[in-house]
């Protein structure tokens, strides 16, 4: 039995619209308050599109549920960025955490370890939590380089910012395959993973490792949450498609707190 606090985080992506994020966060709020004391064993956090951070801040106050961004500028403080958003504006309404590295982020916006660890610095350096994303291809995990792309990702991470950069945040396995399709990693392939991750932060400092929370992303839903969140080193979930419907984010977090 470890001590890390599960979490349960909302990646609402490019889903939603104002009647649509106040309807999910009011069901969200009935739902969790129904689970009574066991939501209260688990961090809960959404992560709305930027353009909604500040309604959904104001439809959540005094709910307990987090506020996260979904992407940061790597740059900090003001400038000519064109279509960035700063850490310091993320604070100022209301978000304590932020996803950094998602593969979409990766692989449709050409995002790459080092621009991935300067906008994980930035979080940093301007009071965000991230929730630093790492996961393999379909492609690599079927030529055996999951170990190799996951060491790869962590590394850059821990190279540029340096390994108590990486106790300040969290992590979250998401392979790649296995995001938005409906195909989930077995609780023991997501273990087998998570365990490496936290034996590749070992290698450099063994109470971060132990204390660091990895959450499993990838088709996470009511219905195999449960399992998944059992294994030793799955601390939760950052979950896509299931935390639009405010039934199955609690049923999730339900599963999380047990
Ligand atoms: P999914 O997305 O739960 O819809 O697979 C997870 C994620 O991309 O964070």
């Amino acid at each position: 039995m470890n001590t890390r606090r599960s979490m349960v985080a909302g990646n609402w992506k490019m889903y939603g619209s104002g009647a649509a994020n106040a309807a999910l966060v009011d069901g969200l709020r009935q739902g969790l308050a129904g689970l009574g004391a066991a939501a209260g064993a688990v961090d809960t956090l959404v992560c709305p599109p930027f353009v909604y951070l500040a309604a959904v801040a104001g439809r959540l106050a005094d709910s307990g549920i987090a506020l996260g961004a979904q992407n940061l500028c790597a740059e900090t403080g003001q400038g000519a960025y064109t279509g960035e958003v700063a850490g310091e504006m993320l604070r100022e309404v209301g978000c304590s955490h932020v996803i950094v590295g998602h593969s979409e982020r990766r692989a449709l916006y050409a995002e790459s370890d080092e621009i991935i660890a300067r906008k994980y610095a930035a979080a940093l350096a301007t009071g965000l939590t991230p929730i630093l994303c790492v996961g393999e291809t379909l492609a690599e995990r079927d030529g055996d380089q999951t170990s190799a792309v996951v060491a790869r990702q962590l590394d850059a991470l821990i190279a540029h910012c340096g390994v108590a950069a990486l106790g300040r945040g969290l992590v979250a396995y998401e392979p790649v395959w296995a995001i938005g399709t409906g195909r989930t990693a077995t609780p023991a392939q997501a273990q087998e993973v998570h365990a490496f991750i936290r034996g590749r932060i070992a290698a450099h400092d063994a109470i971060i490792a132990g204390s660091l929370r990895v959450l499993y992303g990838g088709s996470v839903k009511a219905g195999n949450a449960r399992e998944l969140f059992a294994m030793p080193d799955v601390d939760g979930g950052l979950v896509g498609g299931a935390s639009l419907k405010a039934e199955e984010f609690v049923a999730i977090v339900a599963a999380a707190a047990v």
